[in-house]
């Protein structure tokens, strides 16, 4: 199914989509956990669009991008002659996002300076613009999400215990595209369609060898690493059929993988086709191409018989 632009068949996403419809009813801060890729913004997107702040700005700032000297005056805004540079007043993201939502990203990169002021907008929604003792009030809804485990850079003392509660009044954990397979031919399809309009192809369908590869792999940068490896694919094949030999990447880093021995490794529809593919091969091979004995043998229609040589590109 399709929520708010996510594709999922998966038991957990489910879940989570359920949990997105809950919460976007209040104002609570939530927290999105997962490894890079994995969707973390996609969902603080949805939380925004499904709640009444929707006509409102939504804005997403990566505090690992922002170089800390600028991230305080980035967010709070400055007065002039706040700092060396600091020519003219200057709306912060906090006074623009006023009734809006704020997404903080990589939220655990955030210097321990900041935490602090952080905390006060969390508690008390209110901030002091730098280099004034101006106390501005705001109403906003924070969204956070982090790829770090929070727990232990409270340990480590680099993240204040008091915000990471104020953060993670409701938790989403996304689950790393590995431990969700069973929606791999799903995204890939969903990306195969994205991208072939986008570049003007006509790729109707991925090879079942392909497909085979993908599942094998772990995919370390989950859902983005599927996303670029498609756009790439698409790019490269040059028959309406993505191959194996349009995901280079994959091909060399699976194989240095050991391989699975469990059947039920590859998802079922992906394995059937593998299997009928040999199977239909060998036995065209055996009947030296001839449908009528081949159909005999094989105790299958020839019709039948037809259509699937046909689909698994082994006749034209
Ligand atoms: N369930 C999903 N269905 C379709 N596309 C997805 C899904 N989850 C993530 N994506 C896509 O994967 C890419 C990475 O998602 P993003 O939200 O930026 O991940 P993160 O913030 O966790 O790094 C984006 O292009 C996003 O559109
Ligand atoms: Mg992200």
């Amino acid at each position: 199914m399709v929520f708010e632009g996510m594709i999922s068949n998966n038991k957990a996403m489910q879940d989570i989509f359920e949990l997105i419809r809950k919460v976007s009813r209040t104002d609570c801060t939530v927290l999105i956990e997962g490894e890079s890729g994995t969707g973390k913004e996609l969902v603080a997107q949805a939380i925004h669009q499904c709640s009444r702040r929707m006509q409102k700005a939504f804005y997403a700032i990566n505090c690992s991008a922002i170089p800390e000297s600028l991230l305080e005056s980035e967010l709070f805004g400055h007065v002039r002659g706040a700092f060396t540079g600091a020519f003219t007043n200057r709306n912060g993201i906090f006074n623009d996002a006023d009734e809006g939502t704020i997404f903080l990203d990589e939220i655990g990169d955030i210097p321990p300076s900041l935490q602090v002021k952080m905390l006060r907008v969390l508690q008390e929604g209110e901030f002091k613009i730098v280099g004034s003792n101006t106390i501005v009030k705001v109403n906003i809804r924070f969204i956070s999400a982090t790829n770090k485990n929070l727990k232990q850079s409270i340990q480590e003392k680099s993240f204040r215990e008091d915000l990471y509660y104020r953060l993670n009044v409701i938790n989403i954990y996304l689950p790393p595209l590995r431990e969700k397979m069973d929606d791999l031919p799903l995204l890939v399809n969903h990306f195969l369609k994205k991208f072939t309009a986008k570049l003007e192809k006509r790729i109707t369908k991925i090879s079942p060898e392909a497909m085979e590869k993908l599942s094998r792999y772990s995919w370390p940068g989950n859902i983005r690493e599927l996303e670029n490896m498609v756009e790439s694919a698409v790019v490269m094949t040059s028959t309406n059929i993505l191959e194996l030999a349009d995901f280079p990447m994959i091909t060399e880093k699976v194989a240095n993988n050991p391989r699975k021995t469990r059947s039920s490794d590859i998802p079922f529809y992906a394995a059937r086709e593998i299997f009928e593919k040999r199977y239909i091969q060998d036995l065209l091979h055996r009947c030296n191409w001839n449908l009528s004995a081949a159909s005999r043998m094989g105790e299958i229609s020839r019709k039948s018989l037809t259509i699937k040589a046909k689909q698994y590109g082994l006749m034209s």
